[in-house]
């Protein structure tokens, strides 16, 4: 055992202004409860424990280090694997996208692409639009570059669009972000008429839209609806994605599309971040697309949520007292629940991990405050039968309270 002597420096007055805003994160509360098998978290944004092709990730792995061995571990490009970037371009153009190659750029997870965007447009006190509830990772990271919120509500449609001139009239904002498919947390989606609409109005204020579609892919029923990025004719739309949610967020294979003028000061801000994205996990993701192997893998990925997104449904219903609510979002992996009005969910949490359950507080997805009666569930991690288990120990939580 090491004894610790009081330390010669004063770290907190050595940190930068914007490191004083960092709060402790409900991330690190998610993962770590991870470690107990006991707990059923409806909490991370995790996919299916289950559904990983291990078997096809070990072929190409083995396949990659054995034809392609050095290449596959030495430094390579900011840009990303030049393959790769070709096969989304033309995957994207074929859903309506205007790209080329030179408007791909691969990142380190669409997190990566938020980073980025954040580190490249916002100074102190820089206003971003966003529809609150919103992603918390978006919240902290536009929140460590000192951005200053200004929020519109969401409806079951999406984001108020309607409320976005008179924000736009009286601020002068750096950007809109939103996530128009399956929002993170409610899992809502915006209507075509209001994708119409935003583009419109993000046009006549000459405001950029980050449009962020981590989920879009996952659509279980209805008609697909177009992303931003596609109806976008004015090159307004800086897009960001990911292989997380499709095949799988350990590889850390994200992309972002932005128009040309932008791309050079994305690829530079990449480059001084972490050079590259890792080029194996770059090469197994070309590779699952190479063969047609990853749309086979969405469908069945998507058979299943949907089955557990019914099941969790279904749990709901049959648990939860009278005057609790849910979305019903018709993909994706969240859903969002609203207790009564008078209940506060950060504070049954700990109720909750003792009945080894786990979720996320409402509040973690409001920049200034809401959502204290509201909760956050995922639906994508466990079979059906965990989570009517999960949602049977959440309801006796619920109702003790
Ligand atoms: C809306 C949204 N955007 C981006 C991400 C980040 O994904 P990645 O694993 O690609 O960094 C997530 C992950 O949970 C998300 O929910």
């Amino acid at each position: 055992m090491t004894t610790q002597s009081p330390s010669a420096i004063d770290w907190e007055s050595k940190l930068a202004e914007r490191a004083g805003g960092l709060y402790g994160s409900m991330t690190r509360k998610l993962m770590s409860v991870l470690a107990d098998p006991e707990i059923i978290s409806f909490g991370g944004g995790l996919p299916a424990w289950d559904l990983f092709p291990l078997d096809k990730i070990r072929e190409v792995t083995d396949e990659l280090l054995r034809t392609d061995g050095p290449l596959t571990l030495q430094y390579s490009t900011s840009e990303g694997f030049l393959p790769l970037r070709e096969q989304v371009a033309t995957r994207y153009r074929k859903r309506g996208f205007d790209v080329s190659v030179d408007n791909v750029m691969i990142v380190t997870g669409a997190m990566q692409g938020i980073d980025l965007v954040g580190k490249l447009f916002l100074e102190k006190g820089d206003a971003v639009v966003l529809g609150e509830p919103t992603f918390l990772t978006a919240l902290q990271t536009f929140s460590f570059y000192q951005a200053r919120f200004l929020s519109v509500p969401l409806d079951e449609h999406g984001m108020r669009i309607d409320r976005l001139p008179e924000i736009l009239e009286g601020n002068d904002v750096k950007f809109i972000y939103i996530m128009p498919t399956f929002q993170n947390p409610t899992g809502r989606t915006l209507s075509l008429e209001r994708r119409h609409q935003l583009l419109e109005i993000a046009e006549r204020y000459g405001v950029p839209i980050v449009e962020d579609d981590a989920y879009g892919e996952l659509r279980f029923d209805g008609d697909p609806l177009p992303p931003l990025k596609a109806l976008d004719t004015r090159g307004s739309v800086i897009y960001m994605s990911s292989f997380s949610k499709t095949l799988s967020p350990g590889l850390r294979v994200g992309v972002i599309l932005a128009p040309g003028a932008l791309m050079e000061k994305l690829v530079f801000a990449k480059q001084i971040a972490d050079l590259h994205t890792s080029v194996l996990p770059q090469r197994i993701v070309h590779e699952f697309l190479r063969r047609d192997w990853l749309d086979p893998h969405i469908c069945r990925i998507v058979e299943a949520y949907r089955k557990r997104r019914d099941a969790m449904f279904a749990a709901m219903k049959k648990h939860f007292p009278p005057g609790v609510s849910w979305s019903r979002p018709e993909g994706g992996i969240f859903l969002w629940v609203a207790l009564p009005k008078e209940m506060d969910t950060d504070a049954i949490l700990d109720g909750a991990l003792a009945e080894k359950v786990m979720y996320v507080p409402g509040s973690c997805y409001y920049g200034a405050g809401g959502g204290t009666n509201a909760l956050r569930l995922n639906f994508s991690g466990y079979t059906e039968d965990r989570i009517n288990v999960g949602i049977e120990r959440l309801a006796k939580v619920i109702k003790r309270s």
